[in-house]
């Protein structure tokens, strides 16, 4: 027998020595070549890949040295690997298994007088994934003592088009996961569901009425729990939900999911107290921003499950003063596995155009992308607290995602600016024009934006005879320009106000005054240990205004910001006039006053001979470097130009970020930061400079 590959149990090689019980390892591709295996096609290689192939992701979880793995010169390659003959003789089949979720395409196969018996894919469908092999099972004790033979299959030649395998072993015991159901009534509101990060990812589906009412994937903890997160039942209170997964045999997971009347406590001394976190899970993208009956709703990307990207929902909240937030339950759930609610937006139908008004007050219409259907939407006649599928979705179907619509007066129509790819033309944004929010037609495309765009109109310099639109990107870049009720015509080059951790902003829809307020996603702005991840920005005022350099957009925090800091009643407004910074010397101990962590702070530089001046805000420096011109906090840096030697700029701080504008919000700086003290210090070097007027506020939340 060929010491690479050790096949037992071939036919006549019973084992009599054996104890009746032992694994009989079936192969474990070890070996150079492989061996008595016969192979086809070319996806396969000379033999066993001794792990990672070029150009792949990290392949892991095999075991020893070599495996089978079909991502052989890519995924292109195709062919078949074919097992010699061997008697079923325990009554599991164990392997590793990884790549492509492709049925009958990435797939081993168990076969038994010429049918196949049993087969299994890897588990990736769709970019992104894992190369990470696990443990899979079969049952073959239905074959017990026929003759058998195992087929790996990779006919696939697109993304994922490739499998791994290795360790085929026959067992009495099961090694990897298996379907497991627990069914419990629903006498409680919430399923509370323990999570360990890392820790592998199940899909969990909730079965009720004999259909999936809820279905995720999350990282179950076993022993050690990171937190508990939860799954709304009130919908199906008074029935029975069975908890479906596939779970190792010794797996405790299933046991410790509880049911409760009681969400578990949000609180944390690290949680910001003015910027949006979720109790639970990550979030990304502010989705739908609408302001309806004296609500701020936010709703936003978000994995309830799990503190990292995933099971995309639209979670929800509501604000009557943009900086304190109350969450409310998910608004809008995936459909099913796989097919999520991507980022989208919100309006007022305050004509009933859709018809889907059945209550006294307007009917609110959120448009999303479902990855599964296209640019679908949903309508909610209860202020945004429950949400119903158009039966017609999808609306549009095209290559792309996250349709922001806004309502046209000059044309009478809905405009949907939509992200869009096409075969042989550059990424950009799409536009479609509708009646009624349901039909709509394709009007104009414009080239070179990435994701959730924007489209909005301002008056500059605040005069409304002096319309100009603003196209907005997910990257913070804009053009001014015009928009027809078709597309966008450019005025001028790309340009951008914000820097550092901010992304995929939106602005409001239905603001009674007219502002045009504006909410990012403070991307990696992360909290490691706590049960939530990232944060949104602080929601900024944006105004059109003349520079000497053209008309530009500028960014300001909203007029609830100083409201709620003056209302604190302890603005700290250091009794300042001019306080000269010499050079080299720190200021600190000069304004021994501030002692904040939460705070909204405003100064002015006149900056006269120094070469570089450094302010601590509660342990984080922020540095402007006279000769550059750069403003750089954390891993962010932005142009700033003096004006008239001078600097002004105002700094908002909270527990997870600082947020500072310049120069009236010609520029804007989103950075995470975590408290470290709550002092303030500043100083100039390679010269003299003066502070003039420093003003700090208490954001300290009052209850
Ligand atoms: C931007 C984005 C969107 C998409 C969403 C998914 O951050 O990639 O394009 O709709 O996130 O969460």
């Amino acid at each position: 027998m060929p010491k690479y590959l050790v096949i037992l149990l071939m036919g006549l090689m019973a084992t009599p020595l054996l104890a009746d019980d032992a694994d009989l390892l079936i192969a474990d591709f070890e070996g150079e070549t492989y061996g008595t295996w016969k192979v086809t096609g070319d996806a396969f290689g000379p033999g066993p890949a001794r792990g990672t192939l070029p150009n792949q992701m990290s392949v892991e979880g095999f075991e020893g040295k070599g495996l089978v793995n079909s991502f052989f010169n890519g995924d292109r390659t195709t062919g078949t690997l074919t097992s010699p003959e061997f008697k079923i003789d325990r009554k599991f089949i164990n392997f590793l298994i990884g790549g492509g979720k492709h049925d009958g395409q990435t797939c081993i196969n168990l076969i038994v007088e010429g049918k196949i018996v049993r087969t299994s894919t890897g588990p990736n469908d769709r970019p992104g994934g894992t190369e990470r092999l696990d443990w899979q099972a079969w049952d073959v004790s239905a074959w017990n003592g026929k003759a058998a033979t195992l087929q790996i299959v990779d006919l696939a030649t697109s993304g994922w088009g490739h499998i791994n395998v290795d360790q085929i072993v026959q067992s009495n015991s099961r090694r990897g996961s298996h379907l497991v159901q627990r069914e419990l009534l629903v006498e409680h509101d919430y399923l509370l569901l323990p999570v360990k990060n890392g820790a592998p990812k199940r899909q969990v589906k909730l079965v009720v009425d004999g259909k999936a009412f809820r279905e995720f994937e999350i990282e179950l903890a076993e022993k050690d729990v990171d937190f508990v997160v939860s799954a709304d039942l009130r919908r199906v209170r008074g029935k029975t939900v069975t908890i479906e997964t596939m779970l190792p045999d010794q797996s405790v997971a299933l046991a410790s999911i509880s049911i409760s009347d009681t969400l578990p406590a949000a609180e944390s001394e690290r949680r910001p107290r003015f910027h949006f976190t979720s109790r639970r899970g990550w979030l990304n993208d502010p989705n739908g921003l609408v302001y309806f009956l004296g609500e701020w709703h936010l709703f936003y990307q978000h994995n309830p499950y799990g503190w990292n990207w995933g099971n995309m929902h639209w979670g929800h909240a509501v604000s009557r003063d943009l900086l304190h937030w109350e969450e409310l339950p998910t608004a809008i759930y995936p459909r099913a596995w796989g097919d999520w609610a991507f980022s989208g937006s919100a309006v007022v139908d305050e004509r009933n155009t859709s018809g889907f008004k059945s209550g006294d007050d307007s009917v609110l219409i959120a448009a999303y992308t479902s990855t599964g259907r296209g640019e679908c939407i949903a309508f909610s006649n209860d202020r945004g607290r429950t949400w119903t599928d158009y039966d017609k979705n999808p609306v549009v179907k095209h290559a792309g995602r996250d349709p922001k619509i806004i309502w046209h007066a000059p044309t009478q129509r809905w405009i949907m600016a939509v992200y869009d790819e096409r075969p042989k033309v550059e990424r950009g944004i799409a536009f479609y024009s509708s009646p009624n929010l349901k039909e709509w037609t394709e009007t104009g495309r414009v080239e070179g934006f990435y994701e959730c765009p924007d489209l909005f109109p301002l008056p500059v310099d605040g005069n409304p005879a002096k319309q100009q639109w603003v196209l907005y990107g997910a990257d913070g870049k804009y053009l001014i320009g015009d928009f027809d009720g078709k597309t966008f015509h450019k005025k001028s080059s790309l340009l951008q106000i914000w820097h550092g951790n901010f992304y995929a902003a939106q602005t409001f829809s239905d603001v009674p005054d007219g502002r045009r307020i504006q909410i990012g996603w403070g991307q990696g702005i992360t909290f490691p240990g706590q049960p939530f991840n990232q944060q949104m920005t602080i929601p900024v005022e944006l105004t059109l205004r003349s520079t000497p350099e053209g008309v530009r957009m500028f960014a300001w925090p909203v007029k609830e910001v100083a409201a709620h800091s003056e209302r604190q009643g302890i603005a700290t407004t250091l009794s300042i006039d001019r306080l000269t910074l010499l050079d080299g010397l720190r200021a600190g101990i000069l304004v021994p006053t501030v002692s904040l962590d939460l705070f909204d702070a405003n100064l002015e530089l006149e900056l006269q001979s120094s070469q570089k001046i450094t302010m601590t805000f509660c342990g984080t420096p922020i540095v402007y470097d006279v000769k550059s011109q750069k403003l750089i906090c954390q891993q962010a840096s932005a142009t700033v130009k003096p004006i008239n030697g001078r600097l002004s700029l105002r700094v908002i701080g909270d527990r997870g970020s600082l947020e500072i504008f310049a120069n009236q919000g010609e520029t804007a700086i989103s950075v995470g930061h975590t408290p470290t003290d709550k002092g303030f210090s500043i100083r100039a070097d390679g010269g003299n400079a003066v502070l003039l007027r420093p003003n700090f506020g208490d954001m300290q939340a009052k209850p």
